[in-house]
Parts: structure tokens; C-alpha cells; sequence
């Protein structure tokens, strides 16, 4: 018997975007921020010639800090303005059908009982998207406490949560090594639920669909 599937709209256009853009403006600003922390070339040795490398890694790097924050804000957004899955309360483990579905979830990835997927994110996703828009903030008021340290506004926000600027440039950089690990468990993740699943939620993140089965196969 072959497996029977119906299509559904997980995720809106915004989401999407949002998603995208994040993903994006996070491996610029990683490559770009480890470069304006070590410049692993150095031009003007190399070539003899002064082409900016540093200042044209610093440009990109406050570019894609403002996609960045504007990914951001419309995340949070979406957490209250969104559909239900991409809504806040449909994927932390505040309600007791999230509560159990968190713990479902780690059984799942341990390979000690395997759930059934949901349209939405699983709770254990859910609490680790809230963890890395938290991480998030930090490094916005971090990055724009570094980027504005005459403005008033950043300031006071700067030295309420860091002190001084050697502190924030500090935090700032070991947060990143967050988004590298981040990176690599996510989409380490979302392809194996792709293959363990084959409920098309690599693709859902492009086209918003996902096709959640109706009937699965029975094993012989
Ligand atoms: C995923 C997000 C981000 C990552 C991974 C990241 C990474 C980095 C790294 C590694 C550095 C070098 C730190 C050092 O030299 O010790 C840096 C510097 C900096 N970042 Fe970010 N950053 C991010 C977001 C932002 C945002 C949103 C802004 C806001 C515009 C920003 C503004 C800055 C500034 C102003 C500097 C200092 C540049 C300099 O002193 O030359 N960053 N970033």
C-alpha cells in the first residue's frame, strides 16, 4: 500500500521571508564579523595595494546587521500576528499538549519512540526559536551599542546590560559561535525529519506547504 498524503499551508509568505533573510544576513554577518575580529588576509601586504577589506567587511556587516534586525522584528511579529503555526503559544511548552509533545520530541530524536509530526514546529523547536531570538537581542543591542556609542538610546541599553564597550564587543563575539552551532543541528534536524518523516518540511519553508499523511503504510 503506498502512502496517502494530504497538502496543508503550514507557514505564510512572511514567514518565509523572514526566514530566509535571517538565514541569510546570519552567514554574512559570521563571515564578516570573524573577518573584522581576525582579517585573515591582509591586502596591503599582499598585493601592495589599499582596497579597504576591512572597512568593505565592516559596511556588509552593519547591512546585513539591519536585515538582520528587521528579520528579527518581524519574527516577533508573527509570534502574535501570525497563522497558528507560527504563533508563540502553538509552540512552547506552556500548554500540557506542548508539555508532552517537548518531551515526545526528545524521545523522537533519541530514536526511542517516534512521534507524529506536526503541521506547526514541535515544542522542543519551538523553546530553541525563542532561546535564538533572545541570543538575537543581545547581539542587535550589543552590535548597535558598538555601532552608535554617542546615541543616548543605545547607551543607556549598552551599559545597563554590558558595562563597557570591551564587554559587549566580547559578548558579541562568543554569541557567535551560538549561530554557527545553531546552523548546523537545524539543518542537521529538518533534514532528518525530511527523511524520517518524508513530510516535505525542507520544501514547506519555500513553497509553505507540508503534505501530512493521511494513511501510512502498514509493515508486513
Ligand atoms: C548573527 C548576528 C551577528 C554575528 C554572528 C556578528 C558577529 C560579529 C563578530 C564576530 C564581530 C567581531 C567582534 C570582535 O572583533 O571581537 C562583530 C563586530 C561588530 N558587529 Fe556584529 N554580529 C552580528 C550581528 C550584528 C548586528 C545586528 C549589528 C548591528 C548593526 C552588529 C554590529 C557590529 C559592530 C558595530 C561590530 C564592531 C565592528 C568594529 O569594531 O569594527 N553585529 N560582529
Amino acid at each position: 500500500m503506498a502512502y496517502e498524503f494530504e497538502k496543508r499551508r503550514a507557514f505564510g509568505a512572511l514567514y518565509r521571508i523572514t526566514h530566509w533573510v535571517f538565514a541569510a544576513s546570519c552567514l554574512l554577518l559570521t563571515i564578516t564579523g570573524y573577518y573584522i575580529y581576525e582579517p585573515w588576509f591582509t591586502t596591503m601586504l599582499e598585493k601592495g595595494t589599499a582596497d579597504f577589506t576591512v572597512a568593505n567587511m565592516r559596511f556588509l556587516h552593519f547591512l546585513a546587521g539591519y536585515f538582520f534586525t528587521g528579520a528579527v522584528i518581524c519574527r516577533f511579529y508573527l509570534w502574535f500576528f501570525g497563522n497558528r503555526q507560527e504563533r508563540i503559544t502553538d509552540a512552547l511548552p506552556v500548554t500540557k499538549r506542548n508539555l508532552g509533545n517537548f518531551w515526545g520530541a526528545i524521545l523522537n530524536y533519541l530514536y526511542i519512540r517516534f512521534h507524529t509530526p506536526r503541521l506547526g514546529h514541535n515544542a522542543l523547536a519551538g523553546t530553541t526559536y525563542l532561546l535564538t531570538f533572545l541570543i538575537s537581542m543581545v547581539m542587535i543591542v550589543s552590535g548597535f551599542y558598538m555601532l552608535f556609542p554617542e546615541s543616548a538610546t543605545w547607551q543607556v541599553w549598552g551599559t545597563n546590560l554590558f558595562a563597557s564597550q570591551a564587554t559587549s564587543r566580547f559578548v558579541h563575539f562568543i554569541l557567535m559561535y551560538y549561530y554557527i552551532f545553531f546552523a548546523m543541528v537545524h539543518i542537521y534536524i529538518a533534514v532528518w525529519n525530511d527523511v524520517m518523516f518524508g513530510e516535505g518540511l525542507v520544501s514547506a519553508i519555500i513553497s509553505g506547504s507540508k503534505f501530512l499523511h493521511v494513511k501510512r503504510p502498514k509493515a508486513d
